[in-house]
């Protein structure tokens, strides 16, 4: 079989130990190996290299990014034809498209034309359907170690920080977080407190500790109210607050062991689909932390397994 793989969306930490495994894997059942470049963009534009050996990219498993690169693509859903078309051209069997949600999206469109196999990968967690998604725990372990620091330094001057973190609409990394470092606060979309209780909250906490970290989910507050809880908070308590984005060193974590042993087994379970003859295919955790693969339609509208 001709298998080509992208990566596409946000960038995750363990993509590449995804591609990789898929290599291996991929040259141990004697399939022939594509990589496109840039994610669905370079779909649309051709941009294909076939693998020579099983161990050309070795050098990249543990590292984070996506050798093969990421993009988003607003004119994928009116021109994806284009996709198919260069599919076709280079006489590809099937597909393997790594990403988060919307990455997902697309490879829905794709398969009317194409075998198709999707693995998640996404710090967001945002797969409906998988529990996980590779590259959640290294953005974790990153939100840990950068709150460690913070506190180091806010504790000793008796401040407060904010710390702002990632996951688009999805709360799971301000609560992943959360469960290790006890911040003072977590505040998603859905814990989203208005901002007297947050200072009020915030206060009381103060007068106990003489510090506080609070871990606030990106979008949950607009810059106007951003700017009211901080210099209510520092009315109300009398110290500094501040408000730490903490941006896109999540998306390049260093790739944690998790992520690494999930990209193993995904991509051996989407190889294996293959050799199979399945196509269609989500590879995804399921809810009791068992790794699986099913077909789309078997995943419900918002996407979470059908029982
Ligand atoms: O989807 C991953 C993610 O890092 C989100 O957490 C974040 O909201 C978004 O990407 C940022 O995207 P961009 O690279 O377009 O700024």
């Amino acid at each position: 079989m001709k298998i080509a793989i992208l990566t596409s969306g946000g960038d995750a930490p363990g993509m590449n130990a995804v591609i990789v495994n898929l290599i291996h894997d991929a040259f141990s059942s004697h399939h022939e190996v594509f990589l496109i470049d840039d994610g669905y963009e370079g779909l649309l534009d051709n941009k294909f290299s076939l693998v020579k050996n099983s161990t050309q990219y070795d050098e990249y498993l543990n590292k984070a990014g996506s050798f093969i690169y990421c993009s988003r693509s607003p004119r994928f859903i009116n021109e994806y034809h284009l996709g198919l078309d260069n599919l076709s051209q280079h006489s590809i069997d099937y597909l393997i498209v790594i990403g988060g949600n919307g990455s997902y999206k697309g490879t829905q469109l794709l398969a009317s034309g194409i075998k198709t196999i999707f693995i998640p990968a996404s710090i967001d967690n945002d797969v409906d359907f998988s529990s996980y998604s590779i590259g959640f725990a290294s953005a974790t372990q990153e939100i840990v170690q950068q709150s460690r620091k913070l506190i180091s330094t806010f504790k000793t001057h008796k401040n407060i920080i904010f710390l702002e973190v990632m996951g688009r609409y999805c709360p799971d990394l301000a609560i992943a977080a959360s469960n290790i470092i006890h911040p003072a606060l977590t505040l998603t979309r859905k814990n989203k407190l208005s901002i007297s209780d947050v200072v009020q909250q915030l206060t009381n906490y103060y007068q106990k500790h003489q510090f506080a970290l609070v871990i606030v989910s990106e979008y949950v507050y607009s810059q106007d109210e951003t700017n009211q809880i901080i210099s209510m908070t520092q009315q109300s308590t009398g110290c500094q607050a501040r408000w730490n984005v903490l941006g896109y060193v999540q998306r390049g974590a260093d790739v944690c062991q998790q992520d690494i042993n999930a990209a193993k087994q995904m991509a051996q379970l989407a190889i294996n689909q293959i050799n199979q003859g399945n196509s269609n295919v989500a590879i995804y955790y399921a809810n009791d932390g068992q790794i699986k693969a099913s077909p789309y339609n078997q995943l419900n509208v918002n996407g979470r397994e059908i029982k």
